[in-house]
């Protein structure tokens, strides 16, 4: 592999990683709001917790404005290195023409159509996640519109949908199956994603300042409402990454054979470490948290909880960066042409 080669790849895999990330934190973010972080705040109510959900929200709006940020430059990079790949099938004349192929492709219309997606977003949520996201969950003052929160849901599940219909499940067979399958995948991994990122960077902000006794009621109440989560999040990932897996591999040789194989067996070694790391924190780290609110003592449960959710936070990113890899590999099972246009869409371009 050359060198423009290489690091077209290389490229287009950190971009995928990149949007695969901030998609997932910007659609796992509300039914995390709404099953762990806002309950737990609404259970403390009575206390004094206004200065820890202010430092929360305003961290949830830097994190909301930083993954809008970086999908829209990741796109943008992944549509030039397409335009830059065609250019140099075409020739490598610089002319619009190889522009107007890629727009052509439904990668590119599917790509394209992310930015006004991310613009009806930063409308939405700019300024106002520090506000809203947790007004109305312990303190009096009043909640953000069912509006609000609708048009954030759709217009996050939109950019889910972008990655779903521009990959290999757009060409899966039974259609859809494929697609159905892949959203349920993708909706789930970015709940489950979501909470690893809030649980390892959010949540101290909640409890900075705060007395022993205090900040582990806050960490047990998030800690034990997210392993719930986690539980049926990971399952149903386990289900649909499986059929995702026997839509698009052969054979099971191929999973060794096989680029694609191999990578896709790699992610399935991540996914058996996060299963360890949540037996770990189901059976272990909730009986301590139990213990150490019923003592008033945070010191040892919070250095337990650091260890177990940095570990987790490393296989989470660990998975977004080789699935950035495996959706740029071909697929091993053949395309059943059935009169769509799959040529577009057999797999995400790839160098
Ligand atoms: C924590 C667990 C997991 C997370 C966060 C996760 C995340 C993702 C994401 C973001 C995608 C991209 C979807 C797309 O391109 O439309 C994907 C695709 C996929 N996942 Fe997972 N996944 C997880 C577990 C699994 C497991 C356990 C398996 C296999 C048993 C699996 C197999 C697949 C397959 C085959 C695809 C399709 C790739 C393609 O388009 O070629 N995943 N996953």
């Amino acid at each position: 592999m050359g060198f423009e080669e290489t690091f077209r790849s290389v490229g287009l895999t950190l971009a995928r990683s990149i949007s695969f990330a901030s998609h997932a934190f910007l659609f796992g973010l509300i039914p995390l709001l709404w099953l762990v972080v806002r309950p737990s705040f609404i259970r403390l109510q009575g206390d004094d917790w206004a200065k820890s959900r202010l430092r929360v929200s305003a961290r949830l709006e830097g994190m909301v404005q930083s993954a809008l940020t970086a999908t829209a430059v990741a796109t943008a990079i992944a549509l030039v290195l397409q335009f830059a790949l065609v250019s140099e099938v075409q020739g490598g004349e610089i002319t619009s023409e190889p522009v107007f192929s890629v727009l052509e492709t439904r990668f590119g219309q599917l790509y394209l159509l992310r930015f006004p997606l991310l613009a009806g977003l930063a409308v939405l949520l700019i300024g106002r996640v520090r506000q809203w996201s947790l007004a109305g969950a312990g303190d009096e003052g009043p909640m953000a519109s069912r509006a609000w929160w609708i048009g954030w849901g759709t217009l996050s599940f939109g950019l889910l949908a972008t990655t779903t219909l521009s990959g290999h499940a757009a060409v899966g067979s039974p259609l859809l199956l494929s697609v159905a399958n892949d959203l349920l995948h993708l909706a789930c991994g970015a709940t489950w994603f979501t909470g690893i990122i809030v649980l390892a960077l959010v949540l101290p902000d909640g409890w900075r300042g705060r007395a022993p006794e205090e900040r582990v009621r806050l960490l047990a109440s998030m800690v034990v409402r997210f392993s719930t989560v986690a539980l049926v999040t990971i399952t149903i990932l386990g289900i649909t990454g499986t059929v995702n897996s026997l839509l698009h591999v052969g054979g099971l040789r191929d999973l060794v054979e096989t680029s694609y194989g191999l990578t896709l067996s790699a992610k399935i070694a991540l996914y058996l470490g996060v299963l360890a790391v949540g037996g770990v924190n189901h059976f272990y780290v909730r009986r301590k948290l139990n213990l150490a609110v019923a003592a008033g003592q945070d010191a040892a449960v919070r250095g337990l909880f650091r260890k177990t959710i940095a570990i987790e936070l490393a296989l989470a990113l660990g998975i977004m960066g080789m699935t950035g890899f495996l959706t740029g590999e071909a697929r091993t099972k053949e395309v059943v042409p059935a009169g769509s246009d799959g040529g577009g869409v057999s797999a995400r371009p790839t160098p």
